[in-house]
């Protein structure tokens, strides 16, 4: 059941998009599924999401009414480096956690695992601070870009190896308003920025 507005209604940047790969009913339809497992799975452990800023913010909004179970949401946010330093999983957190998470159950939710880096860096951190458990919950996966394997206990859809946008993902910070998840035409796409 479709919430917002039909493509067309988000004209220039609905003109950017060269295919739409997931529909928000088809996005929606997903998240409510992987909110009924949450939901099965964490009864009675009164769980803390945690999600990175910014992409994940439509989903983890979603995700979070789409659980029926007391849960608690937290932020953190990293900056983004060149890509150089992004290739060895250097990872600065530009806002922490507000609160511990020692001995709680987390549920890290992420919008895309692309290489891995990122989340395995993030998994790493917190670790070291002594969660009960810590699990993982990605929309989005690109299995073929891997360089270090990480758990996925929940995942939405796998990504071919292309760069999408939409639905909180972003290309120079704009299409995350878009409620599907496309890929954008070469002709506004240049992958090194330029
Ligand atoms: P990783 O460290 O390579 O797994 O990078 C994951 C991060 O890269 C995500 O949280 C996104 O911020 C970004 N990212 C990866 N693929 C895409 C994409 O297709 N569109 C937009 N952002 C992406």
């Amino acid at each position: 059941m479709t919430q917002f507005y039909p493509p067309e209604a988000y004209g220039e940047l609905n003109d950017g998009i060269s295919q739409v790969l997931f529909t928000e009913d088809e996005i929606q339809a997903r998240v409510l599924a992987i909110g009924q497992a949450i939901s099965r799975d964490y009864e009675g452990c009164h769980p803390l999401m945690v999600g990175v800023l910014k992409g994940v913010f439509p989903f983890m909004s979603d995700l979070l009414r789409a659980i029926t179970i007391p849960v608690e949401v937290d932020f953190m946010a990293i900056a983004s480096y060149s890509s150089q330093a992004r290739d060895k999983g250097y990872v600065r957190l530009q806002k922490d956690l507000d609160e511990s998470i020692a001995g709680r159950h987390v549920l890290f939710v992420e919008d895309v695992v692309d290489t891995g880096l990122t989340l395995n860096y993030l998994l790493g951190n917190l670790r070291a601070r002594q969660p009960a458990s810590l699990k993982v919950c990605a929309l989005f996966n690109k299995s073929r870009r891997r360089l270090i394997s990480v758990p996925l206990q929940y995942k939405g859809f796998d990504l071919p190896d292309k760069f999408v946008v939409g639905y909180g993902l972003d290309y120079r910070e704009l299409y995350r308003n878009l409620p599907f998840v496309g890929l954008l035409k070469p002709a506004v796409f240049a992958p090194n920025g330029s």
